[in-house]
């Protein structure tokens, strides 16, 4: 026996392991059949009988001592390594980024302005705080008109001239008075109601005003362009209804139909069995109105539309409520991942 077994235990205690090749080193040295501790297992034969039991018992704690620390360099290898993890690798392909979806009224908005845009209309803006002329006044609402009244206002207490414009009506007239005919004009916007919520009616929603000045505009120009907007945004075969309608602003005035996109006449209750759904109210502006902005109603006329935003988008996509628009639920607005 060439190294007795207190040194080999030193020697154990000591061996130090940082590489992979270390460990197989101890391995070689310690574990293996061929290693010192094997040889002392070899060697128990030549021990003399009496003593053999207790360099029996002294080997072995050896050994164990040997896979004990084996054990222990292994694990920390291992938890070195880990501390690589730490350092991630540069080389690997990306984690899938959670890219953001187009909001269904947002989409509808632009399908609006893309179709409009192929037959000439242009995209205006005005302010949502809006002063009592161009919301109602100037849109032929006679002070203290129960037609005020339509539209649950929320004024502003210090001062009732200011109100949050209850539509985009109020657009129309800002646009006659900065700019002289033709018009053909897009608004889309945000309006203001005092409603109650609820899945058909909200007291901030969308909508889409459409106006269109020149000399000889018909009620056959507004048909018709309505006809072609159906189409457009729905399928070839929607169809639409005018019902006769009271605006203050148009005369005359009608109230705008399609043929329900949900269930395409069977009857549901979107529809309330009817297989219509209202989307708007449109109407020949009143001469009053074209007055009102300076402009001559002897030479011209037009025709005058606004729609509910999230009613067309309910009817395009087959949402059935409305909140689901602003409640900002990540499953609600995943569906819309391929707009
Ligand atoms: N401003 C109306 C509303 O909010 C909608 C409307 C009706 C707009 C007829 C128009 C129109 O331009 O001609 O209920």
């Amino acid at each position: 026996m060439s190294n007795s077994i207190e040194e080999i235990k030193k020697e154990v205690e000591a061996f130090v392991v940082s590489s992979e090749a270390e460990l197989e080193a101890y391995r070689m040295r310690f574990i293996s059949r061929k290693s010192i501790i094997g040889e002392l297992f070899g060697n128990m034969k030549s021990v003399p009988a009496e003593e053999r039991k207790a360099y029996g018992q002294d080997v072995n704690a050896l050994k164990n001592l040997a896979e004990e620390r084996f054990q222990f360099h292994i694990d920390s290898l291992k938890s070195g390594s880990k501390k690589a993890e730490d350092h991630p690798d540069l080389t690997l392909p990306p984690i899938e980024s959670q890219f953001g979806t187009i909001h269904p009224l947002t989409a509808t908005r632009q399908r609006f302005i893309e179709i409009f845009e192929r037959i000439g209309f242009n995209v205006s803006s005005g302010p949502e705080i809006e002063d009592d002329w161009h919301n109602f006044t100037a849109l032929n609402f006679p002070e203290n008109h129960p037609a005020r009244e339509m539209q649950d206002t929320f004024f502003l207490e210090k001062n009732p001239d200011i109100a949050l414009r209850t539509h985009t009506s109020s657009v129309q007239i800002r646009v006659m008075e900065n700019e002289k005919p033709p018009i053909r004009t897009l608004s889309p916007g945000r309006v203001f109601r005092n409603e109650a919520i609820s899945a058909r009616a909200h007291c901030v929603f969308h909508q889409m005003e459409g106006l269109y000045i020149d000399k000889g505009v018909s009620f056959a120009d507004l048909k018709q362009t309505l006809y072609h907007f159906a189409k457009e945004m729905y399928t070839k075969d929607t169809q639409v209804r005018f019902r006769p309608s009271y605006f203050p602003f148009t005369e005359p005035s009608a109230e705008i139909d399609i043929s329900c996109q949900i269930c395409h006449g069977e009857g549901c209750n979107i529809c309330k069995y009817s297989g219509w759904v209202e989307i708007g109210g449109a109407g020949m502006v009143d001469p009053n109105v074209l007055e009102n902005c300076g402009i001559d109603s002897s030479v011209y006329s037009g025709f005058a539309f606004g729609m509910g935003i999230e009613r067309i988008t309910m009817l395009r996509y087959g949402i059935k409520d409305l909140r689901l628009f602003t409640e900002n639920d990540i499953r609600f607005l995943k569906q819309f991942n391929s707009l």
